[in-house]
C-alpha cells in the first residue's frame, strides 16, 4: 500500500502518534497496486477493551456511510462496548461524516461544538470522527488546529483497524490520527450490526473512478475496487438463511461493477447470480447513465426478484454543463437510455439527482434541465445547489451566479419534481402492491414499508406482520407517501 507516514507531530498536551496525510492531487494518479482480498480479524486481547462502556455513533451521508456505521457498531460490540441510547450518556462518541456538500460539513462542525462541552463535563469520554470528511486534508488540518479535544480520527479505508486505533487512543491519551491517503485491500467478513432484520445493505464495490468535476467521492473513497462475486453471493446467501428478505447492492457507480476484476464478469452477471440466490427483493444504487448496458436492462426485466426501481442521476439537462461536469453523456443519450428503461422494464419507477447552479449555469442551461424533467416525469428526485468541494476541478471554475438565483432555480425545480411525484403516486390509487413491512410508521398506529418501486406506504396492519411481504390496496396518496390496507 502506498502510504505516506509522518511521525510524531506534537502539539499542546496531545501527540499525533502517526499520521497519513490525505493528498488530493495524488489521489487522481491511481495506485497500480493490485487489490487483494483479506479477512477481517480482531486480536483476542482487544475483545474486552470496552467492558462496562457504551458507544454512540452519529451517521451522516449516504447508504454507504450507514453501512460503514453498521460495521463499526459490530466491531465495537466485539470489543464488548454496548450501544448507548443517547450521545450524552456514551463513553465513546464517533461521528461518521459525509463530505459531499458544505452543509454536511457544517452539521459535523456544529456537533463537534456539543461534543467539546460534553468532554469538558466528562473528560473521560473518548470522541472521534471518521468517514469521508476524515479523508479530506483540509479537515484533518483544521482538527489538528482547532479541535484538539478529539481523541481519534480515522478514514474510510481503515475501519477494520478500529480496534487497534481505539486501543491506542484510550491507552495513550494522545490524539490518534490514522487516515490512509490511498485505498488499501478489500477486507472481507467485517461483522455488521444491521438495524433491520429484513433488509440489508451489501457493498459490491468501493470507490469511484469517474471523477465528475464537482464530486469529492473519488478522493474520499479512493479508486474503484469490486468485491469478488463469490464473496458477495456468499454474504447474500447467509442473509437469506438468516431471514432477510431484501438486499440493496451498494456502490458509488454500480454499473461499472467488475471492470476492475481480472475475470470477465459485469453487473449484469452479478445481478443474474444475485437473483439466482432466490432472495425476495434486490435493489441496487447508484447507477451512472454511462455504464448502463442493454444486458442489465434485460436481466432486470427478466427476474421477478430484481426490483423495478432505477436511480438514474441526471445532474443537468444541458449538454454544455454535462460536459463541464465530466459526465460523459448528453441530454439525448440520457433520454434514449431513460426511454429504453421505461419501455423494457414493466412498471419501473425512475428517480434522479439534479444539481442546480453549477458554475456558469445560464437560464438556458437550467431550462434544458427542466425540459428533461418535464419529459421524464420522475417518480421523485433529490435536488441540490452546487457546493464547491475543495480540490475538485469545479471548485476552481468561475462561478458568478448569485446564490439568490440558484435558490430560485432550486425552488422552481422542486415544484415541478413534486408535481410529477404526486402524479406518479396517483397512478397507484386503488391498486394492489407488494410491500415489505419494516416496522412502525411515524403515523401513529400504522406500520410502514416500501413497494418494489421504492414507494413509502403506511399500512393498517397488526405488528406480527412486520418482516412479511404483503399485498396492500392503496387507499390514499400524497407526493411522498401513500396509505393502504392489507388484502389477502
Ligand atoms: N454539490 C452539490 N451536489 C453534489 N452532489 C455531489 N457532489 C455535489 C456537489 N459538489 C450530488 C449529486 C450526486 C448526489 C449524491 O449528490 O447530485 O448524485
Ligand atoms: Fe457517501 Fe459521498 Fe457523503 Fe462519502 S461523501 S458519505 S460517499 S455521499
Amino acid at each position: 500500500m502506498n502510504k505516506q507516514i509522518n511521525y510524531g507531530i506534537i502539539f499542546k498536551g496531545k501527540e499525533v502518534i502517526y499520521m497519513l496525510i490525505p493528498e488530493r492531487e495524488k489521489a487522481k494518479i491511481r495506485s497500480k497496486n493490485k487489490v487483494l482480498t483479506k479477512e477481517y480479524k480482531i486480536d483476542d486481547e482487544l475483545k474486552e477493551l470496552g467492558l462496562g462502556k457504551t458507544y454512540f455513533i452519529k451517521t451522516y451521508g449516504c447508504q454507504m456511510n450507514v453501512h460503514d456505521s453498521e460495521n463499526i457498531k459490530a466491531i465495537l460490540e466485539e470489543m464488548s462496548f454496548k450501544e448507548a441510547l443517547v450521545m450524552e450518556e456514551a463513553d465513546l462518541i464517533l461521528l461518521n461524516t459525509c463530505a459531499i456538500r458544505e452543509n454536511a460539513h457544517n452539521k459535523v462542525f456544529g456537533m463537534l461544538g456539543r461534543i467539546k462541552h460534553l468532554k469538558e463535563e466528562r473528560p473521560n469520554v473518548i470522541a472521534g470522527i471518521c468517514g469521508c470528511m476524515a479523508q479530506e486534508e483540509g479537515v484533518v488540518s483544521l482538527i489538528l488546529e482547532k479541535y484538539k479535544f478529539l481523541d481519534l480520527v480515522f478514514g474510510t479505508h481503515n475501519i477494520h483497524e478500529l480496534p487497534l486505533i481505539l486501543e491506542k487512543a484510550i491507552n495513550s491519551k494522545k490524539m490518534e490520527v490514522q487516515v490512509y491517503s490511498c485505498e488499501g485491500d478489500i477486507i472481507e467478513n467485517i461483522p455488521a450490526k444491521r438495524d433491520s432484520k429484513y433488509k440489508a445493505f451489501v457493498n459490491i464495490m468501493y470507490g469511484c473512478d469517474k471523477f465528475c468535476t464537482y464530486c469529492i467521492v473519488p478522493y474520499t473513497r479512493g479508486k474503484q475496487r469490486s468485491r469478488n462475486p463469490k464473496d458477495i453471493i456468499r454474504e447474500i446467501e447467509k442473509l437469506k438463511e438468516a431471514g432477510y428478505k431484501e438486499v440493496t447492492l451498494l456502490g458509488q457507480n454500480v454499473n461499472a461493477y467488475g471492470k476492475d476484476l481480472d475475470i470477465n464478469y459485469d453487473m449484469s452477471n452479478l445481478l443474474t447470480d444475485v437473483a439466482s440466490t432466490g432472495i425476495s427483493r434486490i435493489f441496487f444504487v447508484t447507477s451512472h447513465p454511462w455504464d448502463f448496458t442493454d444486458e442489465m436492462i434485460e436481466v432486470i426485466s427478466k427476474y421477478d426478484n430484481i426490483m423495478p426501481y432505477i436511480h438514474l442521476p441526471l445532474q443537468s439537462g444541458s449538454n454544455r454543463i454535462l460536459k463541464l461536469m465530466g459526465r460523459r453523456y448528453t441530454k439525448e443519450s440520457y433520454l434514449e437510455l431513460f426511454h429504453k428503461i421505461k419501455d423494457k422494464i414493466k412498471n419501473v419507477s425512475v428517480t434522479t439527482d439534479i444539481i442546480v447552479g453549477f458554475p456558469g449555469e445560464t437560464d438556458d442551461d437550467f431550462n434544458d434541465t427542466l425540459d428533461v424533467v418535464n419529459e421524464c416525469k420522475y417518480d421523485s428526485a433529490f435536488t441540490f445547489i452546487f457546493s464547491p468541494r475543495e480540490g475538485t476541478p469545479a471548485s476552481k471554475m468561475k462561478d458568478d451566479i448569485p446564490l439568490e438565483v440558484k435558490e430560485k432555480r432550486l425552488y422552481k425545480l422542486n415544484d415541478i419534481i413534486n408535481k410529477y411525484a404526486l402524479e406518479a403516486n396517483q397512478k397507484y390509487m386503488g391498486k394492489i402492491v407488494k410491500v415489505l413491512l419494516e416496522g412502525e410508521s411515524s403515523k401513529g398506529g400504522l406500520l410502514m414499508g416500501y413497494t418494489d418501486t421504492m414507494k413509502l406506504i403506511n399500512v393498517k396492519a397488526s405488528k406480527d406482520k412486520v418482516g412479511e411481504i404483503v399485498n396492500v390496496k392503496i387507499t390514499n396518496v400524497q407526493s411522498f407517501s401513500m396509505d393502504g390496507e392489507i388484502v389477502e
